[in-house]
């Protein structure tokens, strides 16, 4: 037995598993782990992509069933049969993948299943109150009759979270849950967190980021390979303790050298582009064959649209794109990526990847038309099994199934399932957006050596990234949005953490 758990006292332990396991087809996702969380505590759940977290998280909840072992709640074993359940016990969980229904509101997806009634009829009035003051206790910028297909990913996160909130709590988990928040959306969540965890609940945090670790995090629990590795205080563990814990051996630094070859000509040229929704105004850049170039700036100042405007998935409403010299404004993504301009889009479930398909067709869907897929008229299906098991070799996917069904991987794998999609065929520009949420920190080392390697080859590079030290350490030179347009260009010696941040939040005074 754990040292924490024999100094630990009847009255703090909340909830506990006991062997618990989960076995899927082909994949032992889970191993007999014993985990325990006590009141008022962040415990940490820590591993690389498919160590089992969410799985673990999902029995708990109430969204899956294991294959053995045993739920205590207050030392009394209990079993779930449906998320509904496990929240009538104080259990919530707000999953990496979120369950809400797209064509209603905030309000009816609130209250989605538990609409308080009246005389039989569902109490509107009641919703709506009710749905106003959850969202202003957790101080959301949000109103109950917004539709959830308007909103921001940042935001329909703030209703998952809000959800969680709808009955009284003892137990909230919380998956990657920073994964698409500002900075600013961030810090309310851990000050909520502190509040909670002040009253007595207990959470459960997953996280890849280190520093939500430490400022956060009392206790870390790391998974590898569906079994229990250790318990460890977070405040004490060092970063190489961790990820030896995760990967079992010793990871070198994160960031490869980033001595690049001199910038070539230049690839993409953009002349006062505005996006038609209005989400970015009069941007103006330039990137150059060999060059990685950072888009930085809050979630939602625009840097994703404005990439996403030229290579065809928004409309633009003034201005003109050109790649290699011709002009594209307004082609279709389809046509772009013919001609050697891919866009790796941050949301993978909605935007990137057909869920229900396997790895090897999602990887091979953008080079259809050339070797080794295929001879320009016949598909060459050994060629595309080759292809793609050796691209999941690369990045390590795990398991490395490629027959698989996307749905079936997790979060971190689905990532990189996408980004094999680059690697099917040349390009002359890529767009990276934020190409390591979610991913775990070996992973993320690979996919950074990745991206230099491509630049090296003289691919343009653009990354889109709300994570500043990738900027800092990957790119040559960096466009900083903030509302809609650009800032300012940074370079050199320039790109510093500071003349960045500065950007960051500038007013229109600037
Ligand atoms: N529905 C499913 N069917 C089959 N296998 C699954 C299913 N869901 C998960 N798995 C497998 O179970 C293992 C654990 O996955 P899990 O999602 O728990 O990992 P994780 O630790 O949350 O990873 P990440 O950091 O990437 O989110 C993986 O090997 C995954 O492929
Ligand atoms: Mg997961």
């Amino acid at each position: 037995m754990r040292q924490s758990e024999d100094q630990a006292t009847k009255a703090d332990l909340l909830l506990a598993t006991h062997g618990m396991s989960k076995q899927y087809p082909g994949v032992l996702a889970l191993d007999n782990v014993d985990f325990d969380l006590m009141t008022g505590e962040v415990h940490v759940l820590f591993g690389e992509n498919g160590a089992g977290k969410s799985t673990l998280i999902s029995i708990l909840a109430g969204a899956n069933h294991p294959s053995a072992g045993q739920i205590l709640l207050r030392g009394k074993p209990v079993t779930f049969s449906s998320v509904h359940e496990a929240r009538a016990h104080g259990i919530s969980a707000v999953f990496q993948e979120f369950s809400l229904i797209p064509q209603m509101t905030v309000e009816e997806n609130l209250f989605l299943g538990a609409e308080p009634r009246r005389g039989g009829f569902v109490d509107k009035a009641a919703i709506r109150r009710e749905a106003r003051k959850i969202l202003d206790e957790l101080g959301f910028n949000l109103q109950p009759h917004q539709r959830i297909d308007h909103l921001t990913r940042a935001e329909q996160q703030m209703v998952e979270i809000a959800k969680a909130f709808r009955s009284d709590l003892s137990v909230l988990i919380l998956d990657e849950p920073t994964a698409s928040l500002t900075n600013h959306e961030t810090d309310h969540l851990f000050e909520l967190i502190g509040e909670l965890t002040a009253r007595g609940v207990g959470i459960i945090y997953i996280t890849h980021r280190m520093a939500e670790i430490r400022r956060i995090g009392d206790r870390i629990t790391v998974l590898r390979d569906g079994r229990y590795i250790d318990t460890v205080d977070a405040q004490t563990a060092s970063e190489d303790d961790l990820v030896g814990l995760m990967t079992g051996r010793v990871v070198g630094g994160i960031f490869p050298d980033l001595d690049l070859p001199d910038p070539g000509e230049t690839v993409l040229d953009v002349d006062n582009v505005s996006v038609a929704d209005g989400s970015v105004t009069d941007a103006t850049l330039h990137v150059k064959r060999g060059e990685i170039i950072g888009m930085a700036g809050l979630v939602g100042s625009g840097k994703s649209e404005l990439m996403q405007a030229c290579f065809g998935t928004l409309p633009i409403s003034s201005g003109a794109v050109r790649f290699k010299n011709a002009d594209v404004t307004g082609h279709k993504p389809r046509r772009n990526i013919r001609a050697g301009f891919l866009y790796l889009p941050a949301d993978r479930r909605s935007e990137g990847l057909m869920m229900m398909r396997s790895i090897r067709e999602n990887v091979a869907l953008a080079s259809l038309d050339i070797a080794p897929f295929s001879n320009g008229v016949f598909l060459n299906a050994g060629g595309e099994r080759q292809a793609v098991t050796a691209l999941a070799e690369r990045l390590n996917l795990s398991p490395p199934r490629i027959e698989r069904a996307v749905d079936h991987f997790s979060g971190g794998n689905q990532q990189k399932a996408m980004l094999a999609r680059a690697l099917t065929r040349h390009y002359d520009l890529i767009v990276f957006d934020e190409p390591t949420v979610g991913v775990d920190v070996g992973t993320r080392a690979s996919i950074y050596r990745f991206i230099v390697e491509l630049a090296r080859a003289g691919t343009a590079i653009v990354l889109i990234s709300s994570d500043l030290p990738e900027i800092l350490h990957l790119t040559t030179r960096a466009y900083v949005f903030y509302r809609g347009r650009i800032q300012a260009e940074v370079a050199g010696e320039q790109l510093t953490e500071q003349n960045v941040l500065s950007h960051f939040f500038e007013r229109e005074a600037a």
